[in-house]
């Protein structure tokens, strides 16, 4: 362990943090409720969203990167996983903090981002059609986007409590 491996982590740590927690806070707090507000148009708005500069990609990059130097640092703090320091008040928060956002992490793996995924491919299959999409396209369509919008609220509350435990975390 030295200085700079510190200094870089945190930086790639908090910066991660800063889009990951924001991008999905924004979402789920702005971003969706206006989707649904607008029906039919959202959810192309929705599609071509998550088709620009590779969003789904860039999320995924960076939340990784959040959660293998947030892994790397709690390391380093509790001197390679030293149990006393787990008792203490910053090695409470941080690792409860960390829980969370690995939750988060989890959720956007396995429910945000298939249904995104899958929501590009019902697209796709509509626009090959050429026609209006059918009665099954729509429902599912539908469906996906009730359980992105889910997903994205349940995520953005575990980064919501992350930030509160990271900031706290620190003694005076
Ligand atoms: C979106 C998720 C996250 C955000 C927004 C976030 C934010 C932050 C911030 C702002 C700090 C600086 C706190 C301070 O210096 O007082 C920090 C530090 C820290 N975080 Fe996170 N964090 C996140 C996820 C994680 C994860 C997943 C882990 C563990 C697996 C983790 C472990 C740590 C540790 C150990 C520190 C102390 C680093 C040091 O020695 O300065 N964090 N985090």
């Amino acid at each position: 362990m030295n200085i700079y491996e510190i200094y870089t982590l945190r930086l790639i740590h908090i910066g991660t943090g800063v889009f990951w927690a924001g991008a999905v806070i924004y979402l789920a707090a702005f971003i969706n409720p206006a989707v649904t507000a607008i029906g039919q148009e959202g959810s192309k708005f929705m599609q071509q969203l998550s088709r620009t500069n590779k969003l789904p990609m860039w999320m995924t990059i960076l939340s990784t990167l959040n959660i293998i130097t947030g892994f790397r640092l709690l390391m380093i703090r509790s001197g390679n996983f030293q149990a006393d320091w787990f008792t203490t008040q910053e090695g409470l928060l941080f690792t409860i903090g960390g829980v969370l956002a690995f939750g988060a992490y989890m959720i956007g793996l396995m429910v945000s981002k298939p249904a995104v995924d899958r929501m590009a491919k019902v697209a796709e299959a509509i626009a090959k059609a050429g026609g209006p999409p059918t009665h099954e396209q729509v429902q599912e369509i539908t469906a996906l986007k009730a359980k992105l919008a889910k997903g994205v609220r349940l995520v953005a509350w575990h980064l919501a409590a992350t930030i509160v435990l990271m900031a706290l975390a620190r003694p005076m």
